[in-house]
């Protein structure tokens, strides 16, 4: 039987499945479901910081001050269910209470208050730990990218300092040095990287002339940055590589931890296959490593990263060139 304990966070778990965060998680019957398909374990989905403006807002007597934002945060989290920051809290507290497997709750918030008030909130949940998903679209033309880096680092340590449990910090593709800001992370004390988040682009309607709103699930194919960056990553750094985007298949978890990953966070797939994915993705990591002979992740984690490939250009600028060069 192959041994495929790992950790997210340090935190042990008994393999490499992770739920990612998403709207599965929001009904208990599916995290039971999740637990018996025999996840590793859940990230719970966001506590947003527009939850928490729209509760504020509702308390405030003088609503119109607040007019635009709370239109706004009603039309994102109508009437779906644990929407206010007070059921979020509460109903996590609640599933801790009923499941064994790992929790972890995650935050997305923007003003530095709110992310440390609802970090020690979340805390005291009795999750395992926090999941930070940093995204935000920077919309201010003066506003340097080392100039947000700079926030997102400070932000962070605070919320480490605030928190005595482990913290994860969700990262977007799109910084201009992944090395960098992943290694500021690691330094500032961020147990784990998720990497990494996928960014819900816009539509629009060229019937209605308008805009739309889209989610399309990813497919195998969208592993392509995470499998760079997690080979790139493999080896430099103190915090657990968690590898998420596009990974569907036994043969995508496999691809990631041979790259460096400790886990795998899927939801597509989920989405996509329902929740019996989870069973076939373990069936094909076994059954992969029976085919190989590995008795356990550790026996192949990192095999294929850039530390430890003989070709010290695979991944860098080398395997680009090869590909323009050899397509015909
Ligand atoms: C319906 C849905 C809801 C999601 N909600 C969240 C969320 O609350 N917080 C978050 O950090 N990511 C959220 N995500 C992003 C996923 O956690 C994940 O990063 C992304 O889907 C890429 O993984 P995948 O390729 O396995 O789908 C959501 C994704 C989907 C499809």
């Amino acid at each position: 039987m192959a041994d495929l304990r790992t950790q997210y966070m340090g935190i042990e778990l008994k393999n490499p499945i992770v739920v990612g965060a998403c709207s599965l998680s929001k009904q208990l019957d599916t995290i039971r479901q999740i637990e018996a398909a025999g996840a590793g374990a859940l990230v719970i989905k966001s506590l947003f910081e527009e939850q928490i403006q729209l509760e504020r807002a509702k308390l405030d007597e003088k609503l119109g001050e607040y007019d635009e934002l709370y239109a706004e945060a009603v039309q994102l989290f109508p009437k779906s269910p644990h929407a206010g920051p007070k059921q979020h809290l509460h109903w996590i507290e609640e599933t801790r209470k009923q499941v064994k497997l790992p929790l972890f709750a995650s935050l997305n918030a923007v003003n530095e208050q709110i992310w440390i008030e609802y970090a020690r909130q979340l805390a005291e949940t009795g999750v395992n730990g926090l999941e930070l998903n940093f995204y935000s679209l920077p919309l201010d033309p003066n506003l340097s990218s080392s100039e947000i880096e700079k926030r997102e680092l400070d932000t962070f340590a605070k919320v480490r300092a605030a928190v005595k449990i482990p913290s994860a910090v969700k990262l977007h593709p799109y910084y201009t040095n992944m090395l960098a800001v992943a290694t500021a992370f690691d330094r500032a004390g961020a147990n784990a990287l998720v990497l990494f988040n996928r960014l819900f682009q816009p539509d629009l309607s060229i019937e209605q002339e308008a805009e739309r709103a889209t989610l399309t699930l990813s497919d195998s194919r969208d592993a392509a940055l995470t499998l760079r960056w997690t080979a790139l990553l493999h080896g430099k750094l103190k915090a657990d590589l968690v590898a998420s985007t596009g990974v569907l298949t036994g043969k995508d978890a496999v691809k990631m931890i041979l790259a460096g990953a400790s886990s795998v966070q899927v939801v597509s797939a989920l989405y996509k296959n329902k929740i019996t994915a989870i069973g076939e993705i373990l069936a094909g990591l076994t059954s992969w490593m029976e085919g190989k002979h590995y008795a356990a992740l550790k026996d192949f984690r990192g095999k294929v990263s850039k530390q430890r490939v003989k070709d010290p250009w695979a991944f860098e600028r080398g395997q680009y060139i090869k590909a323009l060069l050899g397509f015909d």
